[in-house]
């Protein structure tokens, strides 16, 4: 695979995600706001995808996983307890010149609003000291507004786990060491997001908290940050690429007593992916003092009491599809021309199968209608495209990774066979139409990250 080397790479990915209908600026008719961005009919398939992949491999595969799906909205002595109010902050110094907000440790990667090749400060403003922005969103609950009716948008997902984790307990027949995950919106009012939507200020979380007795607490990290790197690695994700990165201590989260982040290798750096934390029994036992309720659990075995220790895997959703769209982005010459392609895997690609008649007359569209009715029903995801011609067509959906396109032709008029074209390579197979699903589920199972060439 031959990726651009050059740092216009971001603003080619960002350029094919508006042009296919990945994703959108939104409320962009009204030029926008803040960093934030809508998922066209592309983009939602693709986060759709990999919301699956997590999902199917993190529960449905798992006997040890139950899912959850908690409000948006709690109790704010939720965040009070969690200690979000007192210290989810960021340190942030104002331009007294231009007004620019900046966040104080990272002033190097800044720019001036007044002056963007300058850094903060550049423009003849002096910089405020340092103070602490608390980046969780306030709303109010109910009619009246007043100190009494604040709550907050959560900034994380994982303390709808933790407040549930009696209930679900209770209700599941689950025991540690066992997992609850949960996938949903999140919220942090960030005072510098960026990179397209890599940093955004609502964002999608894919959260698991896993529940273990203390003394198993470094057999399941350990366990934790393999299999989650292992499954970046299974759905296509350049290994060179990614690297896990231990915190230092004073980069640890007031929870958390030892993290390891997945970054991968962006255009514009190393960057965060995913987040594995040992966050102890801090937030259940915090909970249980502030709530009065006992969240421990009991071992009728053991006969002990006692909270039990956790280890989150903690994914952003919207930061791995662009990781890999980026990842899968290759650009090659065939027969004097650039084919653009994404060389997504078949179980993350938007659309999994490009159903296309060779011309549109002698019943050829009528046959490719049917055919893509019966790959539909198997649950492929088709996308039928009659117009231009077929070279034209196949690059098109090589653009937004479609893994495998079926063209019903001459042949296929008389003997019921198609083309499967395939996108990687560009070989392509005649398959009989009653073989055709099978055909197609076996090449999606054994699907394989082409060769990087450079
Ligand atoms: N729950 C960890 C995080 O939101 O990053």
């Amino acid at each position: 695979m031959t990726q651009p080397k050059d740092t216009r790479f971001m603003d080619t990915i960002v350029s094919l995600c508006k042009r296919r209908g990945f994703v959108f600026q939104a409320s962009e008719i009204y030029g926008g706001i803040g960093n934030t961005y809508d998922y066209g009919p592309l983009g939602v398939e693709l986060k759709r995808r990999v919301k699956e992949a997590w999902w199917t491999r993190m529960v449905t595969l798992r006997d040890d996983m139950v899912g959850l799906d908690s409000a948006i909205i709690q109790n704010p002595k939720t965040w009070e307890t969690s200690g979000h109010v007192a210290g989810f902050t960021d340190p942030m110094v104002d331009c007294k010149k231009c007004k620019g907000r900046f966040r104080a440790d990272k002033l190097a990667d800044a720019s001036c609003p007044e002056r963007p090749s300058k850094r903060p400060g550049e423009c003849g403003g002096e910089l405020t000291e340092a103070r602490a922005f608390n980046l969780m969103f306030k709303t109010n609950v109910g009619a009246v507004e007043g100190a009494g009716s604040i709550a907050y948008l959560r900034p994380e997902t994982a303390q709808g786990i933790f407040l549930n984790f009696k209930n679900v307990l209770e209700s599941s027949r689950q025991t540690p060491p066992f997992g609850i995950a949960q996938i949903g919106k999140s919220f942090r009012n960030e005072i510098t997001p960026g990179n397209f939507v890599f940093r955004t200020r609502e964002f999608e979380q894919a959260e698991m908290e896993f529940f273990i007795p203390p003394a198993q607490n470094d057999q399941w990290y350990e366990y934790w940050r393999k299999e989650r790197h292992s499954w970046y690695t299974d759905f296509g994700i350049d290994p060179t690429k990614l690297r896990m990165r231990e915190h230092a201590k004073d980069e640890l989260a007031h929870y958390s007593t030892g993290c390891t982040d997945v970054e991968y290798e962006y255009p514009f750096g190393w960057g965060e992916l995913e987040g594995i934390a040992c966050r102890t029994d801090f937030d259940l036992k915090r909970h249980s003092e502030a709530s009065g309720k006992d969240l421990r659990y009991f071992d009728p075995e053991t006969k002990e009491k006692y909270f039990p220790w956790v280890i989150e895997p903690a994914a952003g959703v919207d930061r791995t599809a662009l990781t890999f769209l980026i990842d899968a982005y290759d650009e090659e010459e065939v027969e004097g021309e650039k084919r653009v392609v994404l060389h997504l895997h078949p179980e993350i690609a938007p659309v999994t199968v490009g159903v296309l008649p060779l011309v549109k007359k002698e019943g050829m569209p009528e046959k490719a209608h049917a055919i893509e009715s019966e790959l539909r029903r198997a649950r492929l995801t088709t996308f039928y495209d009659e117009s231009a011609a077929i070279g034209r067509r196949y690059r098109r959906l090589d653009e937004v990774g479609t893994p495998f396109c079926v063209t019903i032709d001459g042949d296929t008029m008389k003997d019921d066979s198609v083309t499967v074209r395939h996108r990687d390579t560009m070989l392509q197979d005649r398959v009989k139409r009653a073989e055709l699903v099978p055909f197609l589920q076996e090449a999606i199972r054994g699907w394989k990250r082409p060769v990087k060439k450079g």
